[in-house]
């Protein structure tokens, strides 16, 4: 395995009930809270409501910045930040799914400096300070409750960027299966999808001897694997939201990803896509990944073999490991099609005339995937075999 240095900060509150506990997290940070949510789903659900009594018991004064959009745009994250100089915010919470916690990232970091937010978004300068934030999550999926990422797209330059820095860690994350149960059938299986290519990207990492390392990404897949269907029969079941929601947290908090960088290049790809046409980002996921995976096959085909044995139970005997890889990412097409996740571009209306700009802007640094290095070429394959 590679030389690994692992930090997360980030205080995890977990379990039925936490939300209740807000109150107690609140006391020791600025009273000024700015409070960020979606499109209206914790209104509906009456979080809301629980959330406003809690900053009510803390003795917060609450500015709100609504409607953050999926896939966050970053003219909403400018707002939040005007929002959070004008008011004197000195806590930011976020409430909902992954696309409220990333721009509570970038406004978090955006509050604290006079530097374009953009600019460091895309890198040209660095963060260095960060409002402190808190997260209550309503949708498991993507990890963002206690990692350091934020995607971020500029609509008007047709550019989804990922970034992160030490700074965009949660100071604390409550993560409360209740507040998931009114999540969509489509978005739970989107939350499925995401979390499960989240371990699919780290398991496919060029490190040798991760004996550890696959054990722990094969067992959260089996285990999503395992309680997805039963949750898709009965979404109000409890017990298996809070087993995907610890799930979807454990797939990216870094754990899966110590000593061994994982390939991340179905992720850049994805996001290109969605820079172009503004589609759920695991939808773009289940579409692409199964193909990455065929055209990354022969890189090493005995850890695709590996992961179709013990993932998808493939039987080996008399096979090459090629054929046997292929069989897994058969199987695991076919699960990913019974859940009801798409399969083709086709499905978001992404046509053949579309796909050389996206991988235009998905290759636009160079060569991508940290497993299996790819241009715009491969891309072009890729979502051409997508289609
Ligand atoms: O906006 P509201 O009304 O809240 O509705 C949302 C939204 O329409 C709804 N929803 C969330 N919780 C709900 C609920 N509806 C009913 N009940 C609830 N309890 O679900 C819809 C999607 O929400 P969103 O936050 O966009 O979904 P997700 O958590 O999948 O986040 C997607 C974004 O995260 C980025 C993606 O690219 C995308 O922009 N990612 C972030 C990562 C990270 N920070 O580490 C990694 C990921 O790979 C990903 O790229
Ligand atoms: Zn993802």
């Amino acid at each position: 395995m590679d030389a690994f240095t692992f930090y997360n900060p980030t205080k995890l509150i977990f379990g039925q009930g936490k939300t209740e506990n807000l109150a107690d997290e609140l006391v020791v940070y600025d009273r000024n809270v700015l409070l960020v949510y979606g499109g209206g789903s914790i209104k509906k659900n009456g979080l809301y409501d629980t959330v406003m009594q809690q900053l009510q018991y803390a003795g917060c004064n609450v500015t709100e910045l609504a409607g953050v959009e999926p896939n966050p745009r970053l003219k909403t994250v400018r707002k939040g930040i005007e929002l959070c100089k004008e008011h004197s915010i000195g806590f930011i919470l976020a409430v909902g799914g992954g696309s409220v916690i990333d721009a509570t990232k970038a406004i978090a970091v955006g509050a604290r400096t006079e530097t374009d937010v953009w600019d460091i978004i895309t890198k040209k300068e660095l963060a260095e300070d960060a409002l402190p934030f808190g997260t209550i999550l309503t949708l498991a999926a993507t990890g963002s409750e206690m990692n350091s990422g934020s995607v971020i797209t500029n609509w008007d330059t047709h550019q989804k960027v990922g970034w992160g820095s030490i700074f965009t860690f949660p100071n604390f994350s409550i993560l409360d299966p209740e507040n998931t149960v009114s999540v969509p059938r489509d978005q739970t299986v989107y939350g499925i999808v995401d979390m499960m290519t989240h371990v699919l990207e780290a398991y496919f990492h060029p490190a040798e001897n991760t004996l550890l390392q696959d054990r722990i990404c094969e067992s959260i897949l089996l285990t999503v694997m395992e309680v997805a269907p039963d949750l898709l029969n009965d979404l109000e079941d409890t017990d298996l939201r809070e087993t995907i929601l610890y799930s979807g947290t454990m797939a990216l908090n870094g754990i899966t990803q110590m000593g061994a960088r994982g390939d991340w290049g179905t992720h850049n790809l994805e996001h290109a896509v969605s820079a172009v046409s503004d589609i759920p980002h695991a939808g773009g996921l289940a579409i692409l990944f199964p193909h990455w995976m065929r055209h990354s096959v022969d890189v090493n085909p005995e850890r695709g073999a590996q992961l179709a044995e013990r993932v998808f139970g493939v039987d080996r005997t008399g096979k090459e490991d090629r054929d046997v890889a292929l069989e897994g990412i058969d199987k695991l097409s076919a699960f990913w099609t019974a859940l009801g996740a798409p399969s083709t571009l086709s499905h978001y209306e992404i046509t053949e005339d579309q796909i050389e700009e996206i991988a235009d802007i998905a290759s636009a640094n160079g060569y991508y995937g940290n497993y299996h290095k790819i241009g715009k070429p491969e891309s072009l394959e890729i979502l051409k075999q997508a289609l």
